[in-house]
């Protein structure tokens, strides 16, 4: 059997669980492995250190390589060297959602000029297969929404706080022992990289381009296990979730931000690192794929996943995996985040004076919202008082004018509920 020759740039987390799960494979053979630095002690047998290099040109430039598989992340240098591998006639496989997310158009327009696919099943929900069955077997459906846990540190995370009242920075150290977490953690915390893969994710789903820069984004640093233990006693886990919807028009809302998902609904129960992915369109009705969504092994499962399917065709046609071929020139039309129509959680510390309730009821008439429910807690040494408000659909520039308006009280939180 021929084998299918592939370089590999990083050899961190992900590039370690590849090469491990590749030792089972006959069909692919690793060239070279590129690092940053050649002298750290590494994870890999005597006879394949030779395989280690810091010269990234005995990958991307090596005429006795087919594939480069990227798993270094960052823009650049992997961008470029994406590019240079493509000129010289490899297929790739990338991890990359920050990337892809940023650069992706670009990158997709240039790797099919040249004939050649960038496959990236790792960089969506890690070992979940999202990307290949959105392009292949869903393919006959209209995907109008996805709602989403695609972050397996901040779901790693909030788990932890929910079910043992864990300190968040003591819990966020440990997914990054487990290798969850970016090289920078702000990424995971701060909503970006779930961010990054909804972008990618919703461009495929709806057939139309969707930008970063569009995308409103909210992590989970803010989030206080009171709020935690509010959403407990009213029937809601806490989660960061990715969601994306368009309508008829073309109009596409996509953000990522904490929600207070309602216990009945499969989210509410995807715990610690697992991710999914709730799809809802025609003629499919809903699904969701749900599964390891980071770390070493799962993540590895879908990148030589990747490499696999290039190894089947490679050679045997000159058009391989047009199905999973990415040229969407058409654009989605962005959706402003004060614009949407939500429902809101509001946690307030209020002075503990008579008609302070009423007061909130009636500036919420006057926006036009309605209250679903409304709850007092106690009074506190400093005869102050937390109100906790669940709203039910309302616009979220009219929930932002009550906020403001309703000066008496501080804002401790704003988190929106999933539906
Ligand atoms: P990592 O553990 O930090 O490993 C990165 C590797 O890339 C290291 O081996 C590093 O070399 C090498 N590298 C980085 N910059 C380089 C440069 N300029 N030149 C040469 N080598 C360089 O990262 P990771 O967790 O494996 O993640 C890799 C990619 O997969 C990222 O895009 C990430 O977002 C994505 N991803 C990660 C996971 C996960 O669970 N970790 C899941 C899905 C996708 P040294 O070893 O010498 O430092
Ligand atoms: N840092 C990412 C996460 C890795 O925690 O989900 C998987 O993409």
């Amino acid at each position: 059997m021929a084998k299918i020759r592939i370089g590999i740039l990083g050899f961190g987390t992900v590039g370690g669980g590849v090469y491990k799960t590749l030792r089972n494979f006959d069909n692919v053979e690793i060239k070279k492995i590129l690092v940053r630095d050649i002298t750290k002690p590494r994870n890999i047998s005597p006879e394949d250190k030779s395989l280690l290099t810091d010269k990234p040109d005995e990958i991307i430039t090596n005429p006795e390589i087919d594939v480069v598989v990227e798993l270094m992340g960052g823009i650049e240098p992997a961008g470029n060297y994406i590019k240079t591998a493509i000129e010289h006639g490899k297929h790739i496989v990338t991890a990359n959602k920050e990337l892809l997310a940023k650069q992706g158009k670009d990158l997709f327009e240039f790797a099919e000029k040249y004939n050649k696919v960038i496959l990236y099943e790792a960089a969506i929900a890690g070992g979940i297969p999202v990307i290949m069955p959105v392009k292949t077997i869903l393919a006959g459906n209209k995907i109008t929404k996805i709602q989403a846990i695609l972050n397996g540190t901040t779901n790693y995370i909030l788990t932890k706080m929910d079910k043992d009242g864990a300190d968040y920075s003591a819990v966020l150290k440990e997914a990054q022992e487990m290798g969850y977490a970016e090289a920078d953690p702000t990424s995971d915390v701060e909503g970006f990289d779930a961010a990054y893969k909804i972008t990618t994710l919703a461009t495929i789903a709806f057939g139309k381009r969707v930008h970063i820069e569009n995308v409103y984004r909210e992590g989970i640093s803010k989030i206080k296990l009171d709020d935690i233990k509010a959403a407990n006693d009213l029937g809601h886990k806490i989660k960061l979730i990715a969601l994306a919807t368009i309508d008829e028009q073309g109009r596409a809302d996509v953000r990522v931000h904490p929600m207070l998902v309602p216990e009945n609904l499969t989210l509410a129960h995807i715990d610690y690192v697992t991710n999914a992915v709730e799809i809802s369109g025609h003629p499919i009705g809903k699904i969701v794929l749900s599964g390891p969504g980071a770390g070493e092994f799962p993540t590895a499962s879908s990148v030589v996943g990747d490499i696999l399917a290039i190894a089947a065709e490679f050679g045997k046609t000159d058009y391989i995996l047009p199905m999973m071929r990415c040229n969407h020139s058409q654009e989605a039309i962005p959706v402003d985040i004060k614009d949407t129509v939500n429902k809101y959680y509001l946690s307030f510390t209020a002075p503990n004076t008579q008609g302070i309730i009423g007061k909130l009821g009636t500036l919420c008439a006057e926006h036009n919202i309605s209250l679903q429910s409304i709850m007092q807690k106690g009074v506190k040494d400093d005869n102050t008082a937390n109100i906790v408000v669940i709203t039910e659909l309302c616009r979220e520039e009219d929930i932002r004018n009550v906020i403001a308006e309703f000066k008496e009280c501080t804002l401790n939180s704003l988190i929106r509920v999933a539906i």
